[in-house]
Order: C-alpha cells, then sequence, then structure tokens
C-alpha cells in the first residue's frame, strides 16, 4: 500500500510549491493534478472547442490522452497532451480560467479522475488538487487543506506571471482568483472544501520553510491539529 498525502486549497495557496518540496524530502512522487485540466483545456482551445459546451467537449475528450510524467525534467513534472509535453503552454491566465470552467463538468472530472487513482495507488505521493482528499483518495494518510488570504495568494501568483513574462496587472490576478475560487468552490461536482479530518494550514504569514517543517511535522503524527 502507497502512503498518500493528500493537498488541497484555493488557487495560489501554494499548494504546488510545497508538495514539490515535501515530495523531494520524502522521496515521494509530486503529482499535480491542476496540471491534467490544463491540459485538457490546452487541448479544447487550440481546437477552437467551446469551453463552455458539455456535450461537444465530451464528444471531443474521449480520446484525448493525458498523461504525466513523474521523471522531472529541470525540476518540472512533465504533463503531456497526447504525447507532447505542454508545460510550457499550460500556466497563462487563459488556460487557467478555461481549467477551472471546463472543470466543472461531470466528463471532464470522470476521465481525469481514473489517471489520478491510478497514479496515486501506484506509488507513495503527494497530490495537489480540489478535490484530492474528499474524492480522489479519501483513504489518504494526510489530508491537508491549505489556504491563505485573498490578497496574499494574488501578490503571489501576480510575481509569478510577471516572472514569466506575462503581461497583467495586480488588480486582474486578484480577480482572476476570486472567480476561480467562486467557481471551484460553488460546483455541484467535487467542489473544492475542507473535509473534517483535513489539517487547515493558513499561511498567510508563514514562510515556505515553515509551512514545509509544519507539514513533515505532521507526516510524523507530532501535529496537533485541534479539530
Ligand atoms: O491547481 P490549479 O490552479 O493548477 O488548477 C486549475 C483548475 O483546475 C482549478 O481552478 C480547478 C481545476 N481543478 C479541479 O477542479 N480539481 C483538481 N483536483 C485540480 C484542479
Amino acid at each position: 500500500m502507497s502512503y498518500k498525502i493528500a493537498i488541497d486549497g484555493p488557487a495560489s495557496a501554494g499548494k504546488s510549491t510545497i508538495a514539490k518540496l515535501l515530495s523531494k524530502e520524502l522521496g515521494y512522487v509530486y503529482i499535480d493534478t491542476g496540471a491534467m485540466y490544463r491540459a485538457l483545456a490546452v487541448f479544447l482551445l487550440e481546437n477552437e472547442i467551446d469551453i463552455n459546451d458539455e456535450i461537444l467537449i465530451k464528444k471531443n475528450i474521449e480520446n484525448v490522452n493525458i498523461d504525466i510524467d513523474i521523471e522531472y525534467i529541470n525540476g518540472e513534472q512533465v504533463v503531456k497532451l497526447n504525447g507532447k509535453n505542454v508545460n510550457k503552454k499550460i500556466r497563462s491566465s487563459q488556460v487557467s480560467d478555461a481549467a477551472s470552467k471546463i472543470s466543472v463538468f461531470k466528463c471532464v472530472r470522470d476521465k481525469l479522475l481514473v489517471l489520478q487513482r491510478k497514479l496515486a495507488n501506484e506509488q507513495n505521493c503527494v497530490m495537489d488538487g480540489r478535490d484530492i482528499a474528499s474524492n480522489v483518495i479519501p483513504d489518504a494518510n494526510l489530508k491537508i487543506f491549505l489556504t491563505a488570504s485573498l490578497d496574499c495568494r494574488a501578490n503571489r501568483r501576480y510575481k509569478e506571471y510577471i516572472k514569466k513574462g506575462f503581461k497583467t496587472t495586480l488588480d486582474e490576478t486578484k480577480k482572476e482568483i476570486k472567480e476561480r475560487d467562486n467557481r471551484d468552490i460553488n460546483r455541484a461536482n467535487n467542489p473544492l472544501i475542507k473535509v473534517s479530518d483535513a489539517h487547515l494550514l493558513d499561511t498567510t504569514n508563514m514562510d515556505i520553510d515553515e509551512v514545509l517543517d509544519k507539514i513533515l511535522e505532521m507526516s510524523t503524527g507530532g501535529f496537533d491539529n485541534g479539530n
């Protein structure tokens, strides 16, 4: 049986940063489920398929192949869309928005769930997303709900966008995150929730080393979350 750590939380809470560090520290595989939704969004955008049309999406994604290469290249997990590395395409604000929009559809979630569960059961892993503890691996050994204030998350994401050369403003970034959170929390299918046995970690006033230490403490069972 593999040891599984589930990290859920709103957009830009630092889930992937911490999941990467944690998996490195523990020698586990990191599985970024958001990247799978993003890759499928890239497919739909590139093929000009209406991202609001569930019937059309269902028909078109049947034979699409999404995969994750868990071998890291330049410190990054490789996300493959029909065998091609799409890492460079998945982080834009347009793809973030589209990934959130298509993730409301059951056909999209069902397709990716199969891959997510398969990967999680094959090896010790740290998996992050929105419905990991509630739906993908409810049997996870450690569940964390990672969050931070909206301003803090918007600032972090804005800095990332600027570093990557995307043109945007802090206000636009904040608006994008807020809209995405609302959609992810309020959708009918597997919305973002904190399950009762998840540890709540608000990282607003924490640096990354503190967050990592806290989670490592939890993973060895030395943390009382007060629930
Ligand atoms: O974690 P992320 O920002 O890369 O995710 C992009 C979008 O994908 C997110 O806004 C909602 C969707 N998503 C989801 O619905 N369920 C997951 N487990 C992961 C992501």
